[in-house]
């Protein structure tokens, strides 16, 4: 696997792939790879003749309050990981390479509506954050395709929206989600868990299915669902951020029967916070 330190060797490597008719797959991440990740370089490699992969933790999308310092970072084992996958080249750029003006003088790209709601509402400036960083790794990079996972379900809708709206040439493919034989959906902020919280966890998960039965046995009351599935968060000793029963395409909360609907959840056990969705 090549590892490319800066934008001019990327150029270079992407320019040489190009040269050769080669298509190109993107997997962008933030490092601290589990399965989850390693699934989508699987997935794009049987997609394209060539694969990279960005590892950079974006300063823009982390909140005052979060885990920027402390997201954790295991460059070495990454590697291990991407090799093993066979995985082309490895973009791992610093902030300063980034966003050399720092980030206040950044220029930005913001996806309305889509963008503010159920985590957007919680994590002012996140998807901002996301979608800036995307948007200009998808500059630098210039795939053909890019692979997402679907446990970030709204980040998902969020890119296919940027791509349409920005007319990007970019197929934009989500993955699903990868989980633990218990059914916790595969996360790098699970290593932040306690043992006690790690055995809780799975109760996220088990509820969005309840929620499903529910709905699919033909209970239509979505908010009272919604209020439910709170509760019994809570009672599973989480602090429920939202439980929302949405439209797949708007995100918006649902309000018909024949709507194609997507469970999305957040949900803090001690000070990590988890996310989890399941499609209907
Ligand atoms: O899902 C992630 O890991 C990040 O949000 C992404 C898409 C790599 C942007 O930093």
């Amino acid at each position: 696997m090549n590892i490319l330190a800066n934008i001019n060797e990327l150029r270079a490597q992407i320019a040489s792939w190009r040269r050769a008719g080669k298509k190109i797959a993107f997997v962008p991440t933030m490092g601290n790879l589990h399965q989850g990740h390693l699934q989508l370089v699987d997935v794009a490699k049987r997609r394209a003749d060539k694969v990279i992969v960005s590892i950079f933790v974006n300063p823009m999308q982390f909140g005052q309050n979060e885990d920027l310092a402390n997201y954790p970072r295991t460059m070495a084992d990454d590697i291990a990981g991407l090799t093993a996958h066979n995985a082309d080249a490895l973009f791992s750029p610093t902030p300063q390479l980034i966003y050399p003006r720092g980030l206040d003088a950044q220029t930005f790209v913001e996806v309305p509506l889509l963008g503010d709601l159920h985590c957007g509402a919680n994590r002012p400036g996140h998807f901002r954050g996301v979608s800036t960083i995307v948007c200009k790794l998808f500059n630098l990079v210039q795939p053909d395709i890019a692979c997402f996972g679907k446990k970030d379900f709204q980040q998902l809708a969020i890119i296919r929206q940027m791509v349409i709206d920005l007319s990007l040439p970019i197929e934009i493919l989500g993955v699903a989600t990868e989980r633990a034989a218990d059914g916790l959906a595969l996360s790098s902020r699970n290593g932040y868990l306690t043992t006690e919280q790690r055995a809780k966890a799975p109760a996220l998960y088990q509820i969005l299915q309840q929620l499903k039965t529910a709905i699919t046995n033909g209970n239509h009351d979505y908010r009272t669902l919604e209020q439910q599935a709170k509760v019994q968060l809570t009672a599973a000793g989480f602090v429920p951020d939202y439980v929302n029963i949405s439209n797949q395409h708007s995100l918006a909360l649902a309000t018909t029967t024949g709507e194609p609907k997507v469970i999305l959840a957040a949900a803090r056990l001690g000070t990590t916070r988890l996310i989890d969705n399941l499609e209907l």
